[in-house]
C-alpha cells in the first residue's frame, strides 16, 4: 500500500503542453520551500491569482532578458518555469494552489548561481511586483519567504 503510494508519487508529472519532460520526483507542497500565508488581505493586495500570474510573467520575462543573469536562464524550459513559479507564489501567498515543482535545492543544482545573481533576481522580482502595484507590505511578505531560499539556490 505504502509502496504503491510512493511509486504513484514518483510517476513523471503530467505536464502542460509545450513543457519538456523531467526525471520523476516526489511531489509535495514542502518542495515550495516555505509555508503558505493565511491572510485574505495579502491575496487581495496581490490582485488575486490573476495578479500573481502577471507578476510571474513579468518576472520571468525580465530574468530571461537581463544580461546579468540571462545566460543562466537560456536553454531552460520557460514554459515549465512559468507554470511552477505561478504555483509556488500562489501557494506561498495563501492562494490555495498546490506546488507541483521540484524542491529549491535540486531545481538549482549545478547552475552555478552566485550571490550577485540572486540579488539581480530579487531586484527583477521587486520591479515585477511594483509593476502590478503590489503594496510594499505585501511585497515584503513574499520576499520574507523567498529570501531564506538563497541558501539552497546559491552554490558559490
Ligand atoms: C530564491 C529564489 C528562487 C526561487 C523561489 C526560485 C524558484 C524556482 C522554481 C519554482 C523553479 C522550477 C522548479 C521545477 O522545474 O520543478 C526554478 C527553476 C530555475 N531557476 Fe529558480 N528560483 C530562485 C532563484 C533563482 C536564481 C537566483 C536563478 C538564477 C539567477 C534561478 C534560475 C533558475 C533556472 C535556470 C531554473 C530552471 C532549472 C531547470 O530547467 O532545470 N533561480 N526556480
Amino acid at each position: 500500500m505504502i509502496l504503491a503510494a510512493v511509486s504513484l508519487a514518483l510517476q513523471p508529472m503530467a505536464t502542460q503542453a509545450g513543457e519538456e519532460p523531467v526525471d520523476p520526483y516526489a511531489v509535495s507542497n514542502v518542495n515550495a520551500g516555505a509555508g503558505a500565508a493565511n491572510d485574505p488581505r495579502l491575496l487581495a493586495a496581490w490582485n488575486g491569482k490573476a495578479g500573481i500570474d502577471r507578476v510571474v510573467d513579468r518576472f520571468v520575462d525580465r530574468n530571461f532578458a537581463d544580461p546579468r543573469i540571462s545566460d543562466i536562464f537560456k536553454n531552460h524550459d520557460q514554459v515549465r518555469l512559468r507554470r511552477t513559479l505561478k504555483e509556488q507564489f500562489c501557494f506561498l501567498l495563501g492562494g490555495g494552489c498546490n506546488y507541483t515543482g521540484r524542491d529549491m535545492r535540486s531545481s538549482h543544482k549545478n547552475l552555478g548561481i552566485e550571490n550577485a545573481d540572486m540579488n539581480a533576481l530579487v531586484e527583477n522580482l521587486q520591479i515585477a511586483m511594483g509593476g502590478e502595484g503590489v503594496p510594499f507590505w505585501a511585497q515584503n511578505r513574499l520576499l520574507a519567504k523567498v529570501a531564506p531560499m538563497r541558501r539552497d539556490v546559491v552554490e558559490r
